[in-house]
């Protein structure tokens, strides 16, 4: 059983433990600011009760910035994180936003080859952006509604 729901700030510490085990990106001090900020909205992907997937996007104007997607390491290859995609791209078509954007480290070959089955180009990229040196590749889509 698979369903989808906002988070809220009692959920932080498994924001923090998802995070931990996957990419160690946010403190729990930084997963509590994300709570706090302006229309940053931060969706979990749920089997039965337990939160296997986490999504943190960002709207400013008619844009969604895409901050953090990850699924939980045991639960990947799957296609929950196709799922987790698909119900963002479907909500912010459903607000009329026009692009969804996001940075992605070029040596996560795994996520850019996700996100390009999703029809996310690369407009741009940061040199040696990351701790490791490497690149970060700007990406972004287009939301046609049809
Ligand atoms: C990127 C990420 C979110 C993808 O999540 P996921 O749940 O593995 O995604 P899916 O299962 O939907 O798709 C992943 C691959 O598995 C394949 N797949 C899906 N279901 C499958 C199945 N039943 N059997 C075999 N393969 C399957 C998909 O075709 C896809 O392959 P592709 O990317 O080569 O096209 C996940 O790898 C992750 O959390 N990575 C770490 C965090 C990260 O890097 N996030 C992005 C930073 S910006």
């Amino acid at each position: 059983m698979i369903s989808i729901k906002h988070l809220n700030k009692k959920d932080i510490d498994l924001c923090y433990e998802l995070d931990s085990n996957a990419n160690s990106l946010w403190s729990k001090e930084q997963w509590a600011n994300e709570f706090k900020k302006d229309g940053t909205k931060i969706v979990g992907l749920l089997i039965k009760n337990l939160v296997i997937g986490i999504c943190v996007f960002q709207i400013v104007l008619d844009e969604a910035q895409i901050n953090y997607f990850v699924v939980n390491k045991k639960f990947r290859k799957k296609g929950f994180g196709s799922y987790l995609m698909r119900y963002l791209i479907k909500k912010c078509k459903k607000l009329n936003l026009k692009k969804l954007l996001l940075e992605v480290s070029q040596s996560n070959v795994t996520a850019e080859r996700f996100y390009s089955r999703f029809e996310f180009s690369t407009v741009g990229i940061r040199k040696n952006y990351y701790k490791d040196g490497s690149h970060a590749l700007l990406k972004e889509k287009k939301l046609t509604t049809k």
